[in-house]
């Protein structure tokens, strides 16, 4: 986050989800963002402001002609200081008034005179969110600019089932970091990052892969997105979450990944290879699951394909991204599969440390450019990695042009 401290205005209106909101304004706090929460009224029905008070260590505002704390307009003054305004939860009320431009209390006076985006997430009863009136109202809200964050389908309080819960509060959360991220230097770019193993079957039961945990590569796909990029996340297999708004191919093998990178080469500005592709494959796959008959079994392996030196190949105006994980020679053999590549900049990573590479958290890493310059970067977490790889590798597109 930039050193101006930024402001959310959480918007929480009088749905059974309103006690939701707590959670977010709990992770939005936790992050660092100053919060200032209105109520409606019917809110407070639901959920007391002394709570919302004690999470956002802020005063909580419901009442538009209430005694000014400070010599200042509230919904004038809320509306200016907002960096983002979100409803959490939206009812179909909320979205009723500002798709029809009234604002009469001071949540609805406050999300018409803002100008900072407004982003709400609905919750209702599934017959209520389908009702054509809202969907009709949601649909002017999305074309006048407003953002929405859908709601779930699930059980809902009501014992109904369908959509209309509110997203998940971590989801949310996220959408709004994400949309507060202070570098928007991607958008209108295409990045495509591919991430975690692959798997070479054996037979129908066994396999063979490595301890890629897809970490590296999810994170480049979040620092891409929230910088405003249109990611296309290609992964392996993983225990992650798919991150929200990604376009996410699931592949297994080398193969698929091959493919499901070759689809979308050509229309790529950036293309990260995070993932950790298999060099060798079993020369026969066994229909059969093969038998423990032998006290020694061997098994030939053929060279599988080199996705990142066929994409050099191919390459035209993409900037090319390799990784190389090494447990020996880290910088010279990074610097050969940076030439033999035709990359524009290799991560060198080395795989021994304890605390660093597969399955951690963090990362010890030497940027090498394609010129012969380095940057050995300190220990640190996964996403300070991607944001210092961006910050690289977008001065080196202006540069360009
Ligand atoms: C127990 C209860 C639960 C409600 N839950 C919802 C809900 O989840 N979503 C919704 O749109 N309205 C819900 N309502 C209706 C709203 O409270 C009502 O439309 C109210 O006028 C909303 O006011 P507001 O939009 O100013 O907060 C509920 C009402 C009650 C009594």
């Amino acid at each position: 986050m930039s050193d101006h401290k930024k402001t959310v205005v959480v918007g929480v209106t009088g749905g059974i989800a309103a006690y939701k909101a707590l959670d977010v304004v709990s992770r939005l706090k936790k992050k660092g963002f100053e919060i200032n929460v209105v109520m409606t009224r019917s809110a407070t029905e639901f959920v007391t402001p002394l709570s919302f008070q004690t999470i956002s260590q802020n005063l909580v505002n419901v009442d538009m002609f209430q005694e000014p704390k400070a010599w200042e307009i509230q919904h004038i003054s809320l509306a200016k200081k907002a960096d983002l305004v979100a409803v959490v939860p939206a009812t179909a009320n909320l979205i009723g008034k500002i798709s029809n431009g009234i604002a009469d209390d001071l949540l609805t006076t406050t999300i018409m005179a803002t100008k900072a985006p407004v982003i709400f997430a609905p919750a209702m009863n599934t017959n209520m969110y389908k009702n054509p009136i809202v969907q009709d109202n949601v649909n002017k809200l999305m074309k006048f600019g407003y953002e929405f964050i859908k709601p779930a389908s699930g059980r809902l309080a009501c014992g109904d089932s369908g959509e209309g819960k509110l997203e998940d509060t971590g989801f949310i959360a996220q959408v709004i970091e994400s949309m507060l991220y202070d570098i928007k230097d991607l958008r209108g770019k295409r990045v495509l990052v591919t991430a975690g193993p692959t798997m070479e079957d054996i037979d129908p039961v066994r396999y063979i892969t490595n301890r890629s945990s897809g970490k590296m590569g999810y994170s480049i796909a979040e620092e891409a997105r929230d910088r405003g990029a249109e990611v296309t996340l290609v992964s392996g297999p993983t225990n992650l979450s798919i991150p929200f708004g990604v376009k996410f191919v699931r592949v297994r093998t080398n193969e698929e990944m091959l493919n499901a990178v070759l689809e979308k080469f050509e229309s790529q500005d950036i293309v990260v290879k995070a993932a950790a592709v298999s060099d060798y494959k079993p020369k026969v796959y066994s229909q059969k699951k093969i038998k423990k008959n032998e006290d020694e079994f061997l098994l030939p392996l053929t060279k599988d394909v080199d996705i990142l030196r066929k994409l050099g190949k191919l390459k035209k105006s993409q900037v090319l991204v390799g990784f190389a994980a090494e447990s020996n020679d880290l910088i010279e053999n990074a610097e050969k599969k940076l030439k033999n590549k035709n990359l524009d900049y290799i991560i060198a990573n080395d795989i021994t440390g304890t605390d660093t590479g597969f399955a951690s958290n963090n990362n010890k890493v030497t940027i090498i450019f394609k010129n012969g310059d380095k940057i050995n970067l300190d220990k640190m977490n996964k996403r300070e990695v991607a944001r210092k790889l961006f910050n690289i590798v977008t001065s080196g597109l202006s540069s360009r042009v």
